[in-house]
């Protein structure tokens, strides 16, 4: 991945500001070799509403001045800087010019910090945009595509799933027979042609709970090491990849909801037959899927769930059965949220310069 590293001169101040979203996975990534590459490839939906915004000011360094300062929500919050430096560090093979620029970093989440939504894959993806925006100046070569490419690698550096929170609406991250231009380096927004029931499909995240994560990416990911379903699962998500494309084409609401389902209970089954295994659903977790499997049955109305590696539930529907679909959200399920807090937001269409 050579192609990858750039270098550009030491000359003036540079401002840039990107707002890159958060995304679901529908097929999940977990299990990773080498330097942030998938074991499996996935798909995720990128979401609208919930996003980072960035800001950064390059300025030649002088001698003895430290890499960077961050501001996040307009405070400094030292408690960031480990994740950043490590992510900085990482990056500077690819871009060297980070040795000799100081980097003076804002952001700011749409979404509340401590809504035990994961921000990590926005705030990676935003910080990897404004570094290849820098570069742009300087590379000719870069075409469109090829900027998009080069975020998406970066961020992957950063945080596995933030390699996806680049474009939309679809992203596809790790080879795959399904998706021809698939690579495990970065994600690509496939060309398919999304049925449009999926273009403005909802998801209502309900926060069970808002806490830290209790596994974090790194150790859960490890946990596939030696796993003793982990060929198996890997096969799944390949197979599932390809059985989902076909749903997302056709409009197929009933295979997608099948799909979305045992790919997040996968994922938990994976957790929960590690070792040492980690039960990340909690009982109102158990209660909402529950509610939401007795729901489509009593109404036929497709609502379905995914999960993350934590206790919150995602729901998912057409933008078309919203109505119904909200008041039994608001009416049955919020009850099981802490604090009754949830956030609405619905497919978008990736990461825009502001
Ligand atoms: O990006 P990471 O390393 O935090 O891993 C995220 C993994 C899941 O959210 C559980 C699944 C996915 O594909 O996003």
């Amino acid at each position: 991945m050579n192609s990858f590293v750039f270098d550009v001169p030491v000359e003036g101040h540079y401002h840039t500001q990107w707002e890159a979203p958060s995304n679901i996975a529908l097929i999940k990534y977990w299990g990773k070799y080498r330097q942030q590459l998938p074991q499996n490839p996935s798909i995720s939906f990128t979401l609208s509403k919930c996003v980072t915004s960035t800001e950064i000011i390059f300025s030649p360094r002088e001698d003895g001045v430290k890499a960077f300062e961050f501001l996040f929500d307009q405070k400094k919050q030292p408690e960031f800087h480990p994740k950043i430096q490590k992510f900085l560090k990482r990056i500077t093979h690819y871009f060297p010019a980070l040795q000799n620029h100081h980097l003076s970093i804002s952001s700011q989440n749409s979404f509340p910090h401590s809504s035990g939504i994961a921000s990590s894959a926005s705030a990676m993806a935003a910080l990897a945009l404004c570094i290849v925006d820098f570069e742009k100046q300087f590379n000719s070569d870069l075409t469109e595509e090829a900027f998009l490419q080069k975020a998406s690698f970066l961020a992957r550096l950063g945080s596995g799933s933030a390699a996806r929170s680049i474009d939309g609406p679809l992203m596809v991250w790790g080879q795959s027979e399904a998706f021809s231009q698939s690579t495990d380096y970065y994600a690509i927004a496939p060309s398919v042609d999304l049925h449009p029931i999926f273009r403005d499909y909802q998801d209502t995240v309900l926060i069970v709970d808002k806490g830290q994560k209790r596994v974090s990416s790194t150790l859960g990911h490890g946990l596939m090491k030696g796993h003793p379903f982990a060929t198996q699962r890997f096969e799944q998500a390949h197979t599932h990849l390809n059985q989902i494309k076909t749903a997302l084409i056709l409009g197929d609401v009933e295979r997608f909801i099948e799909l979305t389902e045992a790919e997040a209970l996968s994922l938990h089954a994976m957790m929960m037959t590690s070792n040492p295994h980690f039960v990340l659903m909690q009982p109102n977790t158990l209660a909402i899927l529950q509610k939401v499997e007795d729901f489509r049955t009593q109404t036929q109305l497709p609502l379905s769930f995914t999960l993350d590696a934590g206790a919150n539930v995602h729901l998912l529907y057409p933008l078309q059965d919203r109505i119904p679909i909200i008041d039994f959200i608001l009416k049955e399920l919020t009850k099981y949220c802490q604090q009754g807090q949830y956030i609405e937001d619905q497919v978008g269409n990736g990461a825009k310069k502001i």
